[in-house]
């Protein structure tokens, strides 16, 4: 059995005493969660506070992202290590604003994702198709090209968390339909079961994209949807535990 994650992303929000407020609230309405795992990612300047926060809780903290040394001359990196002292057990890489933004290739995935893996970290994948990409049929081509290049050269997959996010879902309200996302999600079952055996049967693929505590029910009630990555509705409380309250 699969045992779902949600995961707030906060991207570049929240001062340290925001993020503080917003983990000692998600820390207080999980208390006691079983079923799931609950992650947050605050941004880098807030990590460690956040975990004085939630040292002692059943919230995981995630890194945005990562570099892919362990140190030296990167003037304004991150490295792996220094998300392990701070007290990180889970790294998004990959996400389609790192794509987009910062001109994160297929390459830099693949050298994050496997030093993510060989420092003891976490990675969340992301992946997942343009508008354009979609109106084009092309949306099976792009996330094969995308799970293969991340994947690359890895031969385990015990760690490994995928997030399917479709790039026109993500901050529009524009969530995909349950049956158009778990078509992507299979595609994605089937791809690393191709790859990697019937090991990849239990591999977590997250849905990312305009996830709210109104629509997730119908979302978590597909096959291969074990979670979401959530950004907006992250932000407040109320959004964010209402999500997780939803979960079986
Ligand atoms: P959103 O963002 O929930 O605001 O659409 C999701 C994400 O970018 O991970």
């Amino acid at each position: 059995m699969r045992k779902w994650i949600v995961a707030g992303n906060w991207k570049m929000n929240n001062t340290i005493d925001e993020s503080v407020a917003l983990a000692r609230t998600v820390k207080e309405g999980t208390a006691g969660l079983k079923n799931g795992e609950v992650v947050v990612a605050p941004p880098f300047t807030a990590l460690q506070s956040v975990r004085e926060i939630l040292t002692g809780s059943t919230v995981a903290i995630a890194a945005q992202n990562m570099y892919f040394e362990d140190k030296g001359a990167y003037t304004g990196e991150v490295s792996p290590l220094m998300l392990k002292d701070a007290g990180c057990t889970y790294v998004i890489i990959g996400h389609s604003e790192r794509r987009k933004y910062f001109v994160e290739s297929e390459e830099t995935v693949n050298l994050k994702v496997k030093k993510a893996l060989a420092t003891g970290l976490k990675p969340i994948v992301c992946v997942g198709e343009t508008d354009g990409e979609r109106n084009k049929g092309i949306t099976e081509a792009v996330v094969n090209r995308q799970v293969r290049g991340a994947l690359d050269g890895i031969d385990k997959l015990d760690d490994v968390v995928i997030a399917y996010e479709p790039v026109w879902a993500i901050g529009t309200g524009l969530v995909a339909t349950p049956p158009q996302a778990e078509d992507v999600h299979d595609f994605i079952r089937r791809l690393l079961v191709e790859i990697y055996g019937c090991a990849a049967a239990d591999v977590r693929i997250l849905y990312g994209g305009s996830v709210t505590k109104d629509n997730i029910t119908e979302l978590i009630a597909m096959e291969d949807i074990d979670g979401a990555l959530v950004g907006g509705a992250s932000l407040k409380a109320d959004g964010f535990l209402g999500i997780i309250s939803k979960m079986p």
